[in-house]
């Protein structure tokens, strides 16, 4: 079973970003699972060069510390296995400018802000070239990325009907719970690093002061009712939610040994802090060692790349390059 996944290095990474996507790579890393730290689409929005090159250093040692073992899975950076720009292009001439322009993420981040970029409308064939190049028969993602695996099933048929079969079709997968970690604050939307409301993100890196200070000031509902019920009270669910994804339960069954708000936050501060801080002791070891993670990173690229290759050049054999 082929797995392959990405993040993109920008920001810091959250919990959003732990629970829905990070901790299943970890639980479902083996010698097929290959994970990729996208800095190529990190380029669609601005970003200072510098803040790039380190924040991509932040995301390499948090993964490694969140428990991915080189050893184990491929742990790589994107832009250092050139096959991903080149296998974009040629998808790029499978894909459709209104299948692109529909994307649900594409309308959203477009729409706030004046001359956005074109590889902002391009990043889901990127995204499609990532999966494809290794033959992906999963993709452990968010929910928020559905729409455009969704796109990458699509394109990796039509090429396949189109210029005879190269691709496999990829499959997501989403997490039992906490598939969406929603604001803290604004607990209708999603949790993300491009819409970071001060209090309403939780980073891997928080200390536990404001991990409490954040938890304690969400956002609830006045009727007092300890219940889960995602659509009629959003920030306690919120909470419930996260509580289970962090200790192994239901949301449900949380909620049943709670009365009051101010217990469940104090005791899900606790369990996130008490979760937390093995991760963030890991992260500072391997972060000080920039040496050390250049060279993990570059035998991650090379395993990558012998994969990617022939994958890539079949590809463009099919389109008669
Ligand atoms: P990104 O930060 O957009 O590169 O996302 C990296 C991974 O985290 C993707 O698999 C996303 O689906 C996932 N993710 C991002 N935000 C959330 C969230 N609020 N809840 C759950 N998963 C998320
Ligand atoms: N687009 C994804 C996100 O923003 C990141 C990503 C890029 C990705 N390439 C991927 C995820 C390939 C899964 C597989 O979250």
């Amino acid at each position: 079973m082929r797995i392959f996944s990405g993040i993109q290095p920008s920001g810091s990474m959250h919990i959003g970003n732990y629970l829905g996507a990070v901790r299943q790579w970890v639980d479902a890393q083996n010698p097929e699972a290959f994970y990729c730290i996208v800095d190529l689409h990190a380029l669609t929005l601005q970003i200072d060069p510098a803040d790039l090159r380190e924040q991509t250093l932040d995301f390499l040692a948090t993964l490694l510390a969140a428990g991915l073992d080189p050893e184990v899975c491929t742990l790589f950076i994107q832009s250092q296995v050139p096959y991903h720009a080149q296998m974009n292009w040629l998808l790029e001439c499978v894909a459709s400018y209104g299948e692109l322009s529909r994307m649900t993420q594409f309308k959203d981040k477009a729409g706030r802000q004046e001359g956005y970029r074109v590889g902002l409308l391009t990043y889901p064939v990127l995204m499609a070239a990532d999966i494809l190049l290794y033959s992906a028969d999963q993709v452990p993602v968010g929910d928020d990325q559905r729409q455009h695996l969704e796109l990458t099933r699509e394109i990796a048929e039509r090429f396949n009907h189109r210029y005879g079969e190269v691709f496999t079709v990829p499959a997501g997968v989403q997490p039992r719970a906490s598939a969406r970690v929603m604001d803290l604050q604004e607990p209708t939307r999603k949790m993300s690093k491009s819409l970071a409301s001060p209090l309403g993100l939780i980073y891997l890196n928080d200390d536990p002061s404001e991990i409490d200070k954040k938890i304690k000031k969400a956002v609830t509902d006045t009727d007092n009712e300890v219940r889960f019920d995602p659509a009629v009270k959003p920030g306690l669910s919120n909470l419930l939610e996260m509580f289970a994804s962090f200790s192994g339960e239901t949301p449900a069954t949380v909620a049943q040994r709670y009365e009051r708000y101010g217990d469940l936050k104090a005791d899900l501060s606790a369990l996130v802090i008490e979760s937390l801080t093995p991760i963030q002791q890991r992260y500072r070891e391997l972060r000080a060692d920039v040496g050390a993670l250049r060279e993990l990173a570059a035998r991650g690229a090379e395993k990558a790349a012998d994969v990617a290759g022939p994958l890539y050049q079949r590809a463009a054999a099919a389109m008669g390059l």
